[in-house]
């Protein structure tokens, strides 16, 4: 690919280029890829409605990037390596031309079972190669996909079905992850009560536990796939998109209600998703890439599938998790299929890092060239086990710092080509202009100084719209900073001109890398029966970054508090998934809030973190008392 930054001088130039010419530097870009046709204008966009348009008017279909362009030199070339739960279960690859026609058919499938283009389809599966296929068959057939993570309860799928008015849900009998069987198909079958929407579930076999086929509704993957081989609809003629279509929608949480539905379209995403895997990995071909994300995640999106199949990458998908059957199953992974370039998440290096070198040290891990980290701030001790004990202080680490609203990396070292520096994320990539702002919105200027992180340029990845309810996209990013997208976090710029994103300035919490609304886990708090009201925020945990931690007013304080806390654990689990449950959850009586009512969250979130000798101005609380009970009952 010649828009591969090869050495900084390259990325000063791209850079400087991409800020004076913006238009011209992307459509050089664009023109690597393939376009049924071409834009009629690169860029047209205000970030008052917010309206933002990339490559206005081209056709093109993802799918043909990913898939069709490669079959003329890689046909034969791994596309997909999988990798099982069970380490004695045969692995699987997938070539291009094997992706292709697995693809093509399963179009098909989708077509025979009804789905038309611009429908949204529901996908709800284990990490299997399936998953991949459903992701990209939609894809090519013109439906907006929607995945949704395992790790989510019944009611949380039921919340993103509805709001999307998704037409098909596609899952499988059950999930292996670790020790656990997940049930998958149990949960969709939950959630399908209250969704009318819903015309047909196509079931995976996977695990062969027992469930219920519902007649008329309920199919089986495979059989579906006999069907339309019978038929003889091998091929499947990719849909032909306007660059602008809606690709998928990917639901995240903010700092207030429910989840949003974050839209990505099809041309500018596929730009974006490609130009930054080629230049962030400094991927070379034939190059093993394992990105440990789950595809339920908008790091899964992009750097399992799209950015890497795009680039004609191979690219290695695990189906575990990093302990099962012990802490060395990534070593394992790296050394067996000698994988060049591993990208996971700070909480997994920390987790590891714990479970000590002895799972380490027998493992040939020389293959290595490139290390990448994402989802979290990555703090100096962990990347430095990582550097020395992975890295073997031979391979750079990319932080990258970006959001599922960004659709790829917005601020990262290059590999081997930009000077890292721990717990940084270095400079922003060509295309992306970074500003810290203050509380008036005023931009900072200069070196060695923190502040608000806004974004004053559109990128081609960059959120469209959040499903069903424009307003909300404008309200949430556009409307707090004028003329500018705001991220929510919090960063400083050093002297060298270097951004480290310092964590969230909103009420999102980020545990083990997943983002979580403290008003949702309040929300889902105070449906436990017993529950007057609730406060909660994140406290610094040393696995996952951040725990959840929960101030509960009981109405009828309980005798049993041990079992209390299980059942509101267990309830928050029923309503938004496991990955909610508060890691603490202390019973008090009232809250601080300000004489007009308003929870003095600022003063909880110091208790939490254990500081409680600065908790500010307390004077102006409707009940300076409560914060004394709060203290002196802290966890
Ligand atoms: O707070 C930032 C943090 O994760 C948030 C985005 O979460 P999500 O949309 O789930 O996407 C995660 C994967 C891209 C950000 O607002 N974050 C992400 N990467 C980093 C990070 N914080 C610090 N350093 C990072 N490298």
């Amino acid at each position: 690919m010649n828009f591969q930054i090869k050495s900084i001088e390259d990325y000063q130039l791209a850079y400087k280029k991409s800020v004076d010419e913006p238009e011209e530097f992307w459509a050089e870009i664009a023109s690597h890829f393939h376009w049924r046709k071409k834009w009629d204008k690169v860029l047209e966009w205000n970030f008052e409605e917010p309206k933002i348009e990339w490559f206005k008017g081209a056709k093109l279909n993802i799918t043909e990037n990913c898939l069709d362009r490669h079959l003329a030199d890689k046909a034969d070339q791994p596309a997909i390596i999988w990798e099982s739960n069970d380490p004695t279960e045969h692995h699987r690859v997938l070539t291009y031309k094997q992706l292709h026609q697995k693809v093509s058919l399963f179009a098909n499938v989708l077509k025979n079972n009804g789905v038309r283009k611009g429908d949204r389809v529901c996908i709800y599966m284990p990490m299997v190669p399936e998953l991949a296929v459903a992701v990209l068959a939609c894809a090519r057939m013109g439906a907006i996909h929607s995945v949704v993570f395992g790790g989510f309860s019944a009611q949380s799928i039921a919340d993103r079905i509805k709001d999307a008015q998704c037409e098909m849900v596609i899952t499988a009998d059950g999930g292996f992850r670790g020790a656990k069987d997940i049930p998958l198909k149990n949960v969709i079958d939950d959630a399908l009560v209250q969704c009318p929407s819903v015309k047909t579930v196509i079931v995976l076999t996977r695990t062969r536990t027992p469930i219920s086929m519902i007649k008329g509704r309920d199919v089986w993957w495979e059989d579906e796939i006999r069907k339309v081989e019978t038929l003889g609809l091998l091929e499947c003629e990719a849909e032909e998109m306007d660059a602008e279509d809606e690709l998928f929608i990917l639901y995240t949480s903010g700092s207030t209600g429910k989840p949003k539905g974050v839209v990505h379209t099809c041309g500018g995403y596929m730009v974006y998703a490609g130009y930054t895997f080629q230049n962030v990995f400094q991927y070379n071909p034939g190059d093993v890439y394992f990105c440990t994300a789950d595809i339920g995640w908008i790091t899964g999106h992009s750097y399992i599938i799209y950015g890497p199949l795009a680039m004609g990458a191979t690219t290695l998908m695990f189906e575990g998790v990093p302990t099962y059957p012990d802490a060395g199953r990534f070593w394992d992974i790296v050394d067996k299929y000698k994988v060049n370039t591993l990208y996971t998440a700070p909480t997994a290096i920390r987790s590891l890092m714990q479970s000590g070198l002895d799972f380490v040290k027998d493992k040939d891990l020389s293959s290595l060239k490139v290390l990448g980290s994402v989802g979290e701030p990555i703090n100096e001790e962990a990347w430095h086990w990582y550097d020395e004990n992975i890295g073997k202080k031979n391979c750079p680490i990319v932080d990258t710092w970006w959001q599922t609203e960004t659709g790829g990396i917005m601020i990262t070292p290059l590999a081997g080509i930009t000077k890292t520096k721990p717990s940084f994320a270095t400079l922003p990539l060509p295309g992306i202009q970074p500003v810290l702002v203050d509380e008036k919105g005023e931009e900072i200027l200069g070196n060695n100084v923190s502040g608000n992180l806004c974004i004053k340029f559109p990128w081609p990845g960059m959120i469209r719209t959040t499903y069903g309810d424009h307003e909300r996209c404008r309200q949430n990013y556009f409307a707090t900073y004028h003329n500018m997208y705001f991220t929510g976090d919090g960063c400083l710029r050093d002297e060298d001109g270097y951004y480290r994103i310092t964590g969230r300035v909103d009420d999102v919490i980020n545990v083990s890398g997943h983002r979580i609304g403290t008003a949702e886990v309040e929300n889902a708090i105070n449906m436990f029966s017993d529950v007057i009201e609730s406060a909660v925020v994140g406290y610094p945990h040393e696995i996952k970054g951040q725990g959840i931690y929960a101030f509960v007013i009981l109405n009828h304080p309980s005798d049993d508090e041990e079992l209390a806390r299980k059942d509101i654990a267990v309830t928050v689990s029923r309503i938004i998934g496991p990955i909610a449950r508060p890691d603490k959850i202390q019973f008090v009586t009232g809250l601080p809030k300000t004489r007009s009512g308003k929870i003095m969250r600022r003063i909880l979130r110091k208790i939490a973190e254990g500081d409680l000798e600065n908790l500010g101005d307390i004077s102006t609380l409707l009940d300076p008392s409560v914060v004394e009970q709060i203290k002196n009952e802290k966890l």
